[in-house]
């Protein structure tokens, strides 16, 4: 029997349901905010990623799909969407005038990941993008459209973690404070952070590593070594979530495992996925689009893993609601094709209406209706089309009543 392949599922029935609450409830939130859609393709040329997410990311290093097409390019299943929504942007000229660009997409993305809870090696992102527009502003109102979101999914209290990353201008002196900082406590840190002390130093501040965490104890902020209108950007953010009411905590260790990050970064973590699982993150970006390609253009955005969502709602409000739909069991030839008549025009009228067609014994049908969580079950035989009526089964009770066809619209509808 063949399987799916490692880190990659199927997803069906009530897991998918809440899938599907999650993506209505995106796309009539997000339009809301004059966000539109855009769907890119899932395979991008591999340079995308490689000028985009960075060189010391362990994305690019260690988690990309990466293949090379039989034409001989390499390309690389999406491990996530900013870079392929830039690289659109940037391919169809669309930040040439400064107006300010509203996106939002979903759909999988993929990534080699050691296996665990919550993480899938094909999983699903809703993420949302602004370009053109630098102000702390443009953040309160992308986060503002992410909490009330997550709050009409009826996620109400959860945090925000908040940092600035700083600027490539601003970087170099907290690098040059931090690696002082490192050289005296050297041999405290894993070798991974050996390597990333020459590539990229902030990336430390993540190390998952409990003796690199606690070697970093007293660590130089990225804050204090902010350039001031850094540092005004990142006050005048924290008073407009203060006066949102968005609940955030500022971690002076949250930096992203993305490279492209300029000033805000931010995560939301959720104590139902455990420590170390956010459940969203995201920031501002403004050197990308001119990184791979474009204007320079200021942008911001952040995405939601949607397994992660689906999980969390799923331990908080139980299985999405499923109301399986009414069952029309014609007996016999005439019934049948009366039956699907009256099918499409309840159908048509908007009704949930599923049709029997496998002929034979009613006994059977009604068991597997049983089975399958049907509540109602509309029996149509010959003697009911002589009538003009049809019988009502409500299998929970065993109760039948006899209804007019004429009532039955009104009857599903009640
Ligand atoms: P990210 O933090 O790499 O950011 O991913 C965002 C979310 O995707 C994570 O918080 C998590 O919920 C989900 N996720 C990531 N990997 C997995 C996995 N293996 N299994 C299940 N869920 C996963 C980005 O991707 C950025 N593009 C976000 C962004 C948008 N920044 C600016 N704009």
């Amino acid at each position: 029997m063949s399987t799916s392949v490692k880190g990659m599922r199927d997803l069906m029935g009530a897991e998918l349901r809440w899938f599907h609450r999650i993506e209505e409830t995106a796309h009539r939130i997000f339009r809301r905010h004059g966000y539109q859609e855009i769907r890119t393709p899932i395979l991008e040329y591999t340079d995308v990623f490689k000028r985009s997410a960075g060189d010391s990311s362990d994305i690019v290093t260690k988690e990309m799909y990466e293949f090379t097409d039989k034409g001989g390019r390499s390309v690389t299943l999406r491990p996530e969407n900013t870079a392929g929504v830039v690289r659109a942007m940037v391919e169809h000229k669309l930040l040439q005038s400064n107006d300010p660009q509203l996106l939002y997409y979903l759909g999988p993305m993929f990534r080699y990941e050691r296996m665990q809870a919550g993480r899938y090696r094909q999983f699903w992102q809703i993420g949302a993008e602004s370009f053109g527009v630098a102000s702390p502003e443009s953040e309160a109102e992308s986060l503002a459209m992410l909490f009330d979101f997550l709050g009409a999914l009826g996620l109400k209290s959860l945090s925000l973690s908040l940092n600035s990353v700083g600027t490539p201008e601003s970087r170099p002196a907290f690098n040059a404070a931090f690696r002082a900082f490192f050289e005296a406590r050297r041999e405290r840190f894993c070798e991974d952070c050996h390597r990333r002390i020459e590539t990229n130093p902030m990336r430390i501040l993540d190390c998952k590593n409990p003796g690199c965490q606690a070697a970093l104890e007293g660590h130089p902020t990225i804050v204090d070594f902010l350039d001031d209108a850094s540092k005004a950007h990142h006050g005048r953010l924290k008073a407009l979530l203060t006066a949102l009411g968005i609940l955030f905590t500022e971690n002076p260790r949250l930096v992203r495992g993305l490279d492209y990050y300029t000033r805000t970064a931010f995560e939301v973590l959720s104590a139902d996925l455990g420590a170390q699982s956010a459940l969203l993150g995201g920031g501002r970006y403004d050197g990308l689009v001119k990184q791979l390609g474009g204007p320079d253009t200021p942008a911001f955005g952040w995405a939601i893993g949607l397994d992660r969502l689906a999980t969390i709602l799923k331990q908080l409000q139980g299985e999405a609601p499923y109301e399986a739909p009414t069952l029309l069991i014609p007996v016999g030839e005439a019934a049948s094709l009366r039956a699907l008549g009256l099918a499409r025009e309840w159908w048509a009228l908007g009704l949930s209406v599923q049709l029997e067609t496998r002929g034979g014994a009613l006994k059977k049908a009604l068991t597997s209706a049983n089975r399958t969580g049907v509540k109602l079950a509309l029996i149509l035989g010959d003697g009911e089309l002589e009538k003009g009526v049809i019988a009502a089964k409500h299998l929970e009770t065993g109760v039948q009543e006899e209804w007019a066809l004429a009532d039955v619209p009104a009857k599903l509808k009640g």
